[in-house]
C-alpha cells in the first residue's frame, strides 16, 4: 500500500515538474457511508465494522439526534456524537464543522467511553463546529408545540441551533478558543473541551494529504436531508454525500466510494410521508422483532416493507457506488415479504417527488419469505433461496453492487 502510494507520488512528482495538469491524478482518500432511507438504518454497525481499515473517522452533521448503536461481544455502545470508529484503537476520531454538537452530551458521552477504558484523546472537534445550547432545546420543543403538523424532532434544539448558524448568530467551538468566557459554558465544560477543539479545515487536510485512510460518517438517513429529503419533514442538515465536502472542508475530488446502508425494510421516527408503512400486523411484527424503537428518544418507529423507489432516489441522491444490506433476519419468518416498486398517482407512476401526495397509491412486489433463522450464515450465496433471492432483487432494484449483508446486531454477524 505504502510503496504504491509512494510511486504515485514520485509520479505526480514527474509530472508537477513537467507541468502538467494534474488535479484529476490526486488519488481520491476518503470514502463516505450514508443511510439511504429515514435514518436507523444500521449506520453505526457498518461504520465499526469498516472502520477497522481506516486510520480516521469524521462526522460531517448532525448532532445528537443520532443514536448509532454498536455490538461487539457483550459490549454494547450508544453512540450519539462519538463517531463509530471508536471501537479501534488505532482510528482517530473527528466531528466535522458540519456538525452541531452539545457540550453536555459529548462529555456525558467522553466520560461513559473512559468508563470502558477508551481513549478519548484522539477525539477531535472542528473549530467550525456549532455548540447546542439548552436555549436550542427549548425553542425545538416550543417550534414543535406550535406547529398545526408536528415533525417529530428529537427535541435536542437540532433545527434551532442550525438556524443560527445560518443567521450568523451562533457559537462555534472556535470561540471557546478565542473567547475567555462564553455565556452557558461553565469553566469546567470549558477546561474538559478545549482540548479536543482543532483547526478542522487542517486537521483534515493534513490527514489527506499525508495518504491516511478517512471513512466519512453520515448520521440521519437521505431522506431526512433539508434540501432532498421529505421536507418539511427532515432534519435540518445535509444528510447526503454531498454533505460530506461542506461538513468536512473538503473538496469532491476528495471523496472515494460512497457506500449506502439500507435497511432490509424500512422505518421512520416521528411524522412526514411513509409510502410503503405497514399498519396492520405486518408492521408491528417487523417492530418486535427489529427492535425497532429509538436509540435517542425510544419512541416506537413506524415500519413498512423496504422502498425501492425511494431507495433509488437516495442511491441517485448520493451517486453511490454500492450498498450494505441489514438487518435481513429480521424479515425471517415471513410467510411473503413487499418491495414497493412503484408509485401512481389517479393511475399515473409517479416519482419519489411525489411521496407526500394525497391518494399517492404504491406498487408492491411481493416476493417468497423464509423461515430459517440466518443470524448464523457468513456467505451470501449459502442464505436460503429465498433470502438470497431477496437480496438479488434488492441489487437489482437499486443498480449498485452489495458489498455485504448484516444478519444480526453483533459485529460478526455478516455475510459477504
Ligand atoms: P443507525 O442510527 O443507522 O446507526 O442505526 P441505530 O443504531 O439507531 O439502529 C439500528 C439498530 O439495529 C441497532 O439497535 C443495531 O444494533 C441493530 N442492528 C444493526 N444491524 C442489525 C442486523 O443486521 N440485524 C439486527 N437484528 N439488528 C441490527
Ligand atoms: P440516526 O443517525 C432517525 C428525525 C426525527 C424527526 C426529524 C427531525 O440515528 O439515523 P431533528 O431532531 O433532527 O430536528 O428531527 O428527523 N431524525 C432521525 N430519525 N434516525 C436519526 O439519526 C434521526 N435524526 C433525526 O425523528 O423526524
Ligand atoms: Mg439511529
Amino acid at each position: 500500500m505504502d510503496a504504491e502510494r509512494r510511486a504515485t507520488d514520485a509520479e505526480r512528482e514527474r509530472r508537477r515538474f513537467q507541468g502538467e495538469q494534474i488535479r484529476s491524478e490526486v488519488p481520491a482518500k476518503a470514502d463516505v457511508i450514508v443511510g439511504l432511507q429515514w435514518g436507523d438504518e444500521g449506520k453505526g454497525r457498518i461504520v465499526d465494522l469498516y472502520a477497522a481499515d481506516y486510520d480516521v473517522v469524521a462526522r460531517f452533521a448532525g448532532g445528537d439526534n443520532a443514536g448509532h448503536s454498536i455490538v461487539v461481544g457483550e459490549r454494547e455502545l450508544a453512540l450519539r456524537i462519538v463517531p463509530s470508529g471508536v471501537m479501534h484503537p488505532h482510528v482517530e476520531l473527528f466531528v466535522g464543522g458540519g456538525a452541531v454538537v452539545n457540550l453536555q452530551t459529548l462529555i456525558g458521552e467522553l466520560d461513559a467511553l473512559i468508563e470502558l477504558g477508551v481513549d478519548v484523546s484522539r477525539v477531535k472537534i472542528s473549530d467550525r463546529a456549532h455548540i447546542v445550547f439548552p436555549h436550542h432545546v427549548e425553542r425545538d420543543k416550543a417550534g414543535e408545540a406550535s406547529r398545526a403538523s408536528a415533525i417529530g424532532t428529537t427535541g435536542r434544539g437540532i433545527g434551532p441551533a442550525y438556524v443560527d448558524r445560518v443567521a450568523r448568530t451562533g457559537v462555534r467551538f472556535a470561540d471557546l478558543l478565542h473567547r475567555d468566557n462564553v455565556a452557558e459554558v461553565s469553566n469546567e465544560q470549558m477546561m474538559r473541551i478545549r482540548r479536543h477543539i482543532v483547526d478542522g479545515v487542517a486537521y483534515i487536510h493534513e490527514r489527506l494529504n499525508n495518504g491516511k485512510r478517512v471513512l466519512l460518517e453520515g448520521a440521519q438517513g437521505s431522506l431526512l436531508d433539508v434540501g432532498y429529503g421529505t421536507y418539511p419533514y427532515v432534519t435540518s442538515s445535509h444528510t447526503i454525500a454531498g454533505g460530506a465536502c461542506t461538513g468536512l472542508g473538503i473538496g469532491p475530488g476528495a471523496i472515494g466510494r460512497a457506500i449506502g446502508v439500507l435497511k432490509a425494510y424500512c422505518t421512520r421516527v416521528g411524522g412526514g410521508p411513509f409510502p410503503s408503512e405497514l399498519h396492520d400486523e405486518r408492521g408491528e411484527r417487523l417492530r418486535g422483532q427489529g427492535g425497532e424503537y429509538g436509540t435517542v428518544t425510544g419512541r416506537p418507529r413506524r415500519c413498512g416493507w423496504l422502498d425501492a423507489v425511494a431507495a433509488q432516489y437516495a442511491v441517485a441522491l448520493n451517486g453511490l457506488t454500492s450498498a450494505v444490506i441489514t438487518k435481513l433476519d429480521v424479515l425471517t419468518g415471513f410467510e411473503r415479504v413487499g418491495i414497493v416498486t412503484g408509485y401512481r398517482l389517479a393511475g399515473k407512476r409517479v416519482e419519489f417527488a411525489d411521496a407526500g401526495a394525497p391518494g399517492l397509491e404504491t406498487e408492491i412486489e411481493e416476493l417468497s419469505g423464509w423461515s430459517e433463522p440466518i443470524r448464523g450464515y457468513r456467505r451470501i450465496a449459502d442464505l436460503p433461496r429465498a433470502a438470497r433471492d431477496y437480496v438479488d432483487r434488492v441489487r437489482e432494484l437499486l443498480g449498485v453492487p452489495i458489498e455485504l449483508v448484516s444478519v444480526g446486531r453483533e459485529r460478526t454477524q455478516l455475510a459477504r
